[in-house]
């Protein structure tokens, strides 16, 4: 099969996958791990060729390999960029990196050292956006241009409008959901320097409650759209997850999909992960027991294998219900034998209130503020229980490396986590399914009692080993999501036949 130019084979879809996360060049949360993860199953799947796209952060330019300048985008908003083409390390994909150092060469991708907001992250994020579109038409890269741009939470949310604006034949968009909560809206005295079609500016197009939205422009103007779950997908048409936007998604429910995420099961896996002390699996779990031996002593918990080792990874937020667990630690620490080891960084005052928690209660909390990929995986190994409550959850990722590594997960019932764990239960636990421990409340009270089960449960040996086989056991590889993301690519594209670009 002839190749062109950049090694695409001419007759496959080709798609621009454009994210502002993308693991392990840039990452904040599960948007990087899908990003990073998923184009190389759709890749993998069908007839596509994929080219991944981001800002150049410091992180993506020193860590992207084989890198080669391939031309001056001039005039995007917030000045000239450069486009470099490279390769996604441990893989063999490409990534387009927008190379502006005034836009992105800062230390947080989205936010200040004091987690405010960077002032000018609608020019940011437009300069992206029009950059993905130039791409996308062929204006760009020599000889590539798209069928589809799948489009990435509210960061990538303009892109559909300006494809949209673009005479015929123009590339499809397909606009993923990760996280309603974050939506990109600003004030409207940013549209002048959006360079965006004129127009726009109304209450049926970019205007949401007297701001500018990215991410009601990508909803609206999206060919096709999705989020990360089929229970999410339901929620937000309702005023209770909605977020301001149900009206706008029930208006588009036909074009709309949950694709359950799945995870990078060679990462995130006990039996060969490189970044734990010790490997295991369902049959040899004393790697595990190593591996929580290690996280006591190097962070400072009494080493003991009867204590019960709840750990806490997330961004320190109220979507977390990271608040909660602050409510309830006075009274897990009057629970006997209970450690409590905390990862995450977050909201300030969050941050603040945990801090101190390591000195009042010695050997039994440690709290690392802050983001580490080598700490996650160890604390996920280290854990018996997983405690994640979410008030709304649109996948959540990390209950399922938990999943994987036997660290049996304590969540509510939203979003993803409804379609990907199991409660126990006397008839789940008798008919060997359950998988987690569930609470409905999003209360501190709720979280609390769940916890109580979750130790209770651990009391049995024989109950444990079951719930860990049965999380252990779970499918949650990429491999189905990938191809049900090919099928609404395969929806959108006109056959090409050999049509030259
Ligand atoms: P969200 O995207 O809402 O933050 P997910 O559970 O889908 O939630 O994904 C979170 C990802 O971020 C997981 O890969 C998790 O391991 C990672 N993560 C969260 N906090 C930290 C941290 N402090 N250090 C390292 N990884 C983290
Ligand atoms: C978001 C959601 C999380 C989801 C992740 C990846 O940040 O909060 O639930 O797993 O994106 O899709």
């Amino acid at each position: 099969m002839p190749y062109d130019a950049l090694g695409n084979r001419p007759n496959r879809t080709r798609v621009l996958f454009v994210s502002s996360e993308i693991y392990p060049l840039a990452k904040s949360g599960g948007l990087a791990d899908v990003s990073g993860a998923l184009p190389r199953f759709i890749a993998a799947a069908g007839e596509i060729d994929i080219i991944l796209m981001l800002p150049g952060y410091p992180t993506a330019l020193e860590l992207l390999e084989n890198q080669v300048s391939l031309l001056r985008l001039q005039d995007l908003p917030g000045g000239d960029a450069t486009l470099i083409l490279g390769d996604l390390p441990g893989s063999d994909l490409r990534v387009l990196v927008v190379d502006n150092p005034d836009l992105f060469y800062r230390p947080g991708l989205y936010t200040d050292e004091n987690g405010l907001d960077w002032p000018d992250n609608a020019i940011r994020f437009a300069a992206l956006c029009h950059a993905a579109c130039r791409v996308a038409i062929g204006d760009a890269v020599p000889h590539w241009r798209a069928d589809v741009v799948h489009c990435n939470d509210w960061h990538t949310g303009l892109i559909p409008m300006l494809l949209a604006a673009h005479p015929c034949p123009r590339p499809k968009t397909v606009m993923t959901i990760h996280n309603l909560a974050f939506q990109g809206n600003f004030p409207g005295a940013f549209l002048d320097e959006l360079a965006l079609p004129a127009g726009q500016y109304s209450s049926e197009n970019l205007e949401f409650y007297g701001n500018l939205s990215f991410l009601k422009s990508g909803i609206l103007h999206a060919d096709s759209l999705t989020t990360v779950s089929p229970s999410y997908a339901e929620e937000i048409l309702g005023d209770e997850f909605g977020m301001g936007f149900e009206g706008v998604l029930r208006a588009r429910q036909s074009d709309l999909v949950g694709i359950l995420n799945g995870i990078d099961t060679d990462a995130w896996n006990p039996g060969q992960d490189c970044l734990i002390p010790a490997r295991y699996g369902i049959d040899h779990m004393a790697g595990k027991a190593r591996c929580k031996a290690s996280l006591q002593a190097d962070w400072g918990l009494a080493v003991d294998p009867d204590a019960t080792l709840i750990i806490f990874l997330a961004r320190l937020e109220l979507q977390k219900m990271a608040d909660c667990l602050i409510d309830i630690l006075p009274e897990l620490m009057s629970r006997p034998k209970l450690q409590l080891a905390v990862l995450g960084a977050g909201t300030p005052e969050i941050e603040a209130a945990l801090a101190d928690w390591p000195r009042r209660a010695t050997g039994r909390v440690a709290v690392h503020i802050g983001y580490d990929e080598e700490l996650a995986h160890q604390l996920i190994a280290a854990g018996d229980i997983l405690l994640h409550g979410s008030r709304f959850e649109p996948c959540g990722l990390t209950p399922l490396y938990a999943l994987r590594y036997g660290t049996i997960p304590i969540v509510n019932q939203v979003g993803g986590l409804r379609d990907t764990t199991i409660g126990a239960t006397a008839e789940t636990l008798d008919a060997g399914i359950a998988n987690a421990v569930h609470f409905v409340e999003r209360s501190s009270a709720a979280m609390l009692a769940a916890v109580d089960q979750a130790v209770a449960l651990r009391a049995d040996s024989g109950t444990w080993h079951r719930l860990q086989s049965a999380a252990m056991a779970a499918d949650f590889s990429w491999h189905k999501p990938a191809a049900a993301y090919g099928k609404i690519y395969e929806g959108l594209v006109v056959p090409r036949q050999f049509a030259p670009v």
